[in-house]
């Protein structure tokens, strides 16, 4: 039995270095003991020999790095072993990353969700208070995660309140940051955390003013922000007063609220899109001229998402300009949405193509680079917030939903997303490039169209 000491929980590298050295030596999952910190190993046997005398070469996929980045921070304590065994198995057969029907993948697929959505929960979630100290104003917050996330979102928080003092407490481990520099310090306890104290009412009238009554599903916020957040939310004694007044609230106030917030979501969205020029999450990156990122205004209550640059988006670095472009336009024209109002962006952001001669044909996404682009996705939608997102083909569907799901199972309804706000799912304009039929296609351009002014009508 060989046992390999990893640092940490979320000790990434670790597990990189020792799986690479473990499988070149071709042994098998069930011979290794992963164990996280310097406990006894007496139980287990020897000590893991980890370079092997006679390495045998291999390569793995990329989305499968990005899948382990991910799932190392999941609490689940075998994660360190499901993902040596996926990575026993690639080096036989490097594209079962690909099968999403495999049960292993799949597991980790779910498990790389869980942890996703518990960084989302975070960023969303967490809530500062002021305290003062010698040196002056500190804002404090408490957070539970239910993953290792912490120091995996220590730079968004940094990036967010670079210019503020502030400390992150969380049982595990605490984040502080002096306006300069990080620092680590011991798990706390809830106790430890400031409680209730003036910065709360900044809270309060912030997210008064943020608070969309367009958006109100009570059942909806219940899933999104789960009872264990609420007690740690001052916001939350808001929420009924905000519920019974919600409609009276309605008009106009969205759009003063977002105005308000507006230059800072610009200037966190003018750098999440510099950042995704240098994306190098899956191998498409590698072909492509450049990274499309989306478009639009960032506080447009609508996203449309595509499924991934063609070859004319891909030279201008924007979406849908191209032939299916043509057909967008046409069609949201028709539905009386005005493009400039709208955010427009991809399921994935590099153009994936076979080259035919002097020509370069569009391939379809696989399900390791559509997860590997979820990021941006995500990201996107964070700092827009549509009220309404909807998906034009299957590829954006399964990125907005998170599933495969059928076009003609999801079409025209409205459906409540777990991140807040509806989706709609609805045809791909290249689907109508393709139908020789000129009668046909003009029936599926008015079906088109029908769909998406059922979604410009469910948005109100
Ligand atoms: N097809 C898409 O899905 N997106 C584009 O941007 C262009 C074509």
């Amino acid at each position: 039995m060989r046992v390999v000491h990893l640092a940490d929980e979320d000790d990434f590298e670790g597990w990189r270095d020792s799986a690479r050295a473990l499988a070149q030596g071709r042994v098998p999952p069930s011979e290794i003991v992963w164990q996280v910190g310097n406990a006894a190993t007496d139980l287990f046997g020897d000590e893991a020999v980890l370079v092997p005398a006679a390495p045998t070469a291999f390569r793995v996929p990329r989305t499968f790095l990005d899948l382990a980045q991910t799932v190392v921070l999941h609490s689940d304590p075998q994660r360190f072993a499901l993902l040596y065994t996926l990575l026993a198995g690639l080096i036989a057969t490097p594209r079962r990353i690909d099968d999403a029907a495999d049960p292993l993948v799949q597991r980790l697929e779910e498990m790389a969700k869980a942890v996703r959505r518990d960084v989302h929960k975070m960023r969303a979630f967490l809530r500062f208070r002021e305290v003062h100290d010698d040196q002056g104003e500190r804002y404090v917050a408490w957070f539970e995660p239910e993953h290792h996330i912490v120091r995996a979102n220590a730079r968004f928080f940094v990036d967010r309140f670079a210019n503020m003092r502030w400390s992150i407490l969380t049982p595990a481990r605490a984040l502080h940051w002096d306006g300069e520099t990080l620092a680590e310090g011991p798990g706390a306890t809830k106790a430890d955390a400031p409680g209730d104290d003036p910065v709360e009412d900044v809270w309060k009238t912030y997210y008064a003013s943020i608070f969309n009554p367009a958006r109100l599903k009570t059942g909806m916020m219940l899933k999104e922000m789960p009872r264990k957040y609420w007690k740690n939310m001052p916001e939350t004694a808001l929420v009924k007063e905000l519920v019974a007044t919600a409609r009276q609230r309605e008009t106009g106030m969205v759009a003063k609220a977002r105005s308000a917030i507006g230059g800072n979501i610009a200037a966190a969205w003018q750098k999440l899109r510099e950042e995704a020029a240098g994306c190098t999450r899956c191998h498409l990156y590698k072909h492509a001229t450049q990274t499309v990122f989306g478009e639009g205004p960032v506080d447009a209550r609508m996203m449309f998402v595509g499924e991934q640059p063609g070859d004319q988006e891909d030279i201008a670095g924007r979406p849908f300009v191209g032939p299916a472009g043509q057909i967008f336009d046409r069609a949201i024209g028709a539905a009386g949405i005005d493009r400039a109002g709208v955010y427009v962006t991809n399921a994935v952001k590099h153009f994936k193509f076979e080259p035919r001669g002097k020509r370069r044909i569009h391939a379809k996404p696989d399900a390791g680079e559509i997860s590997a682009c979820r990021w941006w996705y995500e990201q996107e939608r964070l700092l827009v917030k549509p009220e309404m997102t909807v998906a034009l083909g299957a590829t954006a569907a399964r990125q907005m939903l998170g599933k495969v799901v059928t076009i003609s199972g999801t079409r025209g309804k409205a459906i409540e997303l777990t991140e807040g706000g509806l989706g709609w799912v609805t045809i791909h304009p290249s689907f109508l490039l393709r139908m020789p039929d000129k009668s046909r296609a003009e029936e599926e351009f008015a079906a088109f169209v029908e769909d998406l002014k059922g979604a410009a009508k469910a948005l109100g």
